[in-house]
């Protein structure tokens, strides 16, 4: 034996390797213990809020689980469930309306679990053809409901985020690729278009990509439309390879006016891309679906099932309408994936900014296949609807103020009289209580709140009970 060798051995106590991966009675307790817990969690009907705890509380109640020996599956996963799981906000609860909240069907929660047991790679046909051919089904679907043509395509990528700059990337290496093609210059900064109240990941993807944002004002109601849009698009030529359009903003969950930025595209060249993360999904209920016209124009879209499409974080759906431009921008070449890029199979790995990824699509593929289109609009048609009862509510109380008219689900009111520290200590005080999580807000520099509805299982009477709080 040589002194490495040695060592090694010294290391690893002849511990025996296989341990971790072998079908034994240790590893059957394990995945019994851990289904159990999950199960639990699935099916309980009073899971509580809970809330975050100090660095300090957590070094004392949870310690170190980590050491060269482990402390085995029952002590750490008891330390789960009664030390760190009580210290993460329970996102999916009814009364969680901060942010955008999420609220995963069983069906898909269940599902997620079958995703990482079946150790599927979600990059390539030939790795994962039963996977792929599934999310693509979601992605044709999702597309179809959008009014995008039956060739439009994309991929399941981690976020909202992500499908906005990976969309960009392609948006503008297709304005690369026109101007070559024209034998033109490229302008010396390229830049994007977007409302002043775009999220911040359209802003973040520019830095990423280094190019200059264009904010634009909306109008008084929140909406962006064609005639300012048109007004930057003059002011900057040729230099905007793309124009973002908000299908749902964050803040108040406003829908730009997509049909008259979309006609603009017969006078100017840009790519015209729909940040529909949290909004896009009302496309799907009767109540909201004529807000979105214009959207089939658009040259790709997102939306994330981990917000309004109930599916467990974590999920965005980014299509393409011609999906060869996303392929064009984001395949990665290299001697070892010659196999994989050399062939006209369909590989997720090419349509966005990443390689490995988990086929985060199957949740919903599962979960829509199980209840079927017509239950997630009757999910979707009866958040907005509360979200429209709410805010009668809200302005039929004395001292309370809606900011605006809800169009989706999100409902932003004031409280007469009240500066951003009261928001604060209300807030803090309503999630001391167990009662609710809903965070202090602000627009135009005066505080306010929100209610960001999309958990079919909110009540117009919790949310009048936290009125009343107030
Ligand atoms: C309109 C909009 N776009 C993009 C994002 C970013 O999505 P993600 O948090 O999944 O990265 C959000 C998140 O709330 C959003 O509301």
């Amino acid at each position: 034996m040589n002194a490495q060798d040695a060592s090694a051995a010294r290391a690893t106590n002849g511990a025996d390797p296989t341990r971790m991966h072998a079908v034994s009675a240790e590893t059957t307790d394990l995945v019994d213990l851990v289904l159990d817990y999950s199960r639990r969690r699935m099916l309980a009907r009073d899971t509580p809020l809970d809330k975050p705890v100090s660095e300090f509380e957590l070094d004392r109640l949870a310690g170190r689980a980590i050491g060269e020996a482990g402390i085995g599956a029952a002590r750490a996963l008891a330390l789960f469930e009664h030390v760190l799981a009580p210290a993460c906000i329970t996102t999916d609860h009814p009364q969680y309306l901060s942010f955008i909240p999420t609220a995963p069907t069983k069906a898909a929660t269940a599902f997620d679990l079958v995703v990482s047991a079946s150790a599927v790679y979600g990059g390539s046909w030939l790795e994962g053809a039963g996977a792929v051919y599934a999310e693509n089904e979601v992605l044709a679907w999702l597309a179809g409901e959008f009014g995008l043509p039956a060739t439009a395509g994309g991929v399941f990528v981690q976020g909202g985020t992500l499908g906005n700059l990976s969309a960009l990337v392609a948006a503008r290496e297709h304005a690369r690729f026109v101007l070559r093609t024209a034998g033109t210059d490229a302008p010396g900064r390229w830049k994007v278009v977007c409302s002043a109240e775009a999220h911040s990941s359209i802003a973040s993807a520019s830095r990423v990509m280094d190019v200059d944002v264009v904010p634009v004002a909306p109008g008084d109601d929140g909406m962006l439309r064609g005639d300012a849009v048109r007004a930057a698009l003059e002011e900057h030529g040729a230099s905007v390879f793309a124009v973002v359009a908000t299908a749902g903003s964050t803040n108040f969950g406003i829908v730009d006016d997509v049909d008259s930025i979309a006609a603009l595209k017969e006078e100017f060249d840009f790519w015209l891309h729909v940040d529909g993360a949290y909004g896009l999904a009302a496309m799907l209920s009767p109540l909201a679906r004529d807000r979105f016209a214009g959207v089939e124009h658009a040259d790709s879209v997102i939306v994330d099932p981990h917000k309004w499409l109930f599916a467990p974080f974590d999920a965005c759906a980014l299509i393409y309408r011609d999906p060869e431009t996303g392929r064009r921008a984001h395949t990665q070449h290299a001697e070892y994936l010659d196999t994989l890029t050399e062939t006209s199979e369909w590989s997720p790995s090419d349509y966005a900014a990443h390689l490995t990824r988990r086929a985060r699509g199957l949740p919903l593929w599962f979960s829509l296949a199980t209840y079927g289109g017509g239950a997630y609009r009757a999910a979707i048609t009866s958040s907005i609807r509360l979200a429209q009862d709410i805010a009668r509510e809200i302005e039929s109380r004395d001292g309370l103020r809606l900011v605006r008219d809800p169009q989706l689900s999100v409902v932003v009111f004031e409280r007469e009289g009240w500066s951003r520290e009261d928001y604060g200590a209300w807030s803090a005080r309503l999630l001391d209580d167990q009662r609710a999580f809903v965070t202090p807000s602000s627009h135009a520099g005066r505080p306010n709140t929100r209610f960001a509805i999309v958990n079919p299982t909110t009540t117009f009477d919790q949310l009048a009970g936290i009125l009343d709080t107030m």
